[in-house]
């Protein structure tokens, strides 16, 4: 037999492209100056909104800012730093950090008796791993911040969510290798997983 084949059948990993992915994704702080094509955007949000929702709710919504439409993000972001007694210019530059900002909420489904909130805001980050993992896939890079500036209600007015709120926003586009990736731990199971 093959030895390639025979490991392919033996083996308990997963697949290698999923595990490439996801070993690949890192939290990107600085990007190139280079548009992201909107088709991959749309293919990322494609894959996103495959995500698990309790009573199928699907509570996620994705509000993209890029191009000049970033002056709109910037706007909230001003505004809400200023209600903050934050700094308003760099507050203000944030939007202008990566070439897109999709701003992730989450609408829950009030309709629904038995619907609680915290499962739809599970169901929304699960969405935005699928989104990031999608976009490492198509080697773009992703910022997740949730900083109160950001999930500031200036940002979620921007952003036309209504009857919810923004869990966050992800900052999209290529990365600037000429950067270092901030350290973080290395992932490890020790001490998180525990079998009975
Ligand atoms: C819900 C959530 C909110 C986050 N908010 C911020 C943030 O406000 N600012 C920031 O710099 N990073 C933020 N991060 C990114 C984490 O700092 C980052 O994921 C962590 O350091 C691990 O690095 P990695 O993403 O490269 O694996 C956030 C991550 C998550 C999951």
């Amino acid at each position: 037999m093959n030895i390639a084949a025979d490991e392919a059948v033996h083996s308990t990993t997963l697949p290698s492209t999923f595990e490439d992915i996801v070993r690949r994704r890192r939290t990107v702080y600085f990007f190139e100056d280079r548009d992201v094509p909107r088709h991959l955007l749309e293919q990322a949000l494609e894959l996103a909104v495959f995500a698990p929702s309790h009573f199928n709710t699907r509570p996620w919504r994705f509000t993209v800012f890029a191009g000049s439409a970033r002056n709109e993000l910037a706007a909230a972001y001003e505004k809400a730093a200023m209600r903050m007694g934050w700094h308003p210019l760099r507050a203000r530059s944030r939007a202008f950090d990566a070439p897109v900002t999709v701003v992730i909420g989450c609408v829950p489904d009030v309709r629904h008796p038995r619907v609680r909130p915290l499962e739809e805001e599970f169901a929304s980050a699960a969405a935005t791993q699928n989104l990031m993992l999608a976009l490492t896939s198509m080697h773009l890079a992703s910022a997740l911040s949730s900083s109160p500036l950001q999930v500031s209600r200036e940002v979620e007015r921007a952003a036309g969510i209504v009857s919810g709120r923004v869990i966050g926003v992800l900052q999209v586009g290529y990365r600037d290798t000429t950067r270092e990736l901030f350290k973080r731990p290395r992932p490890d199971i020790s001490g998180v997983v525990h079998w009975r």
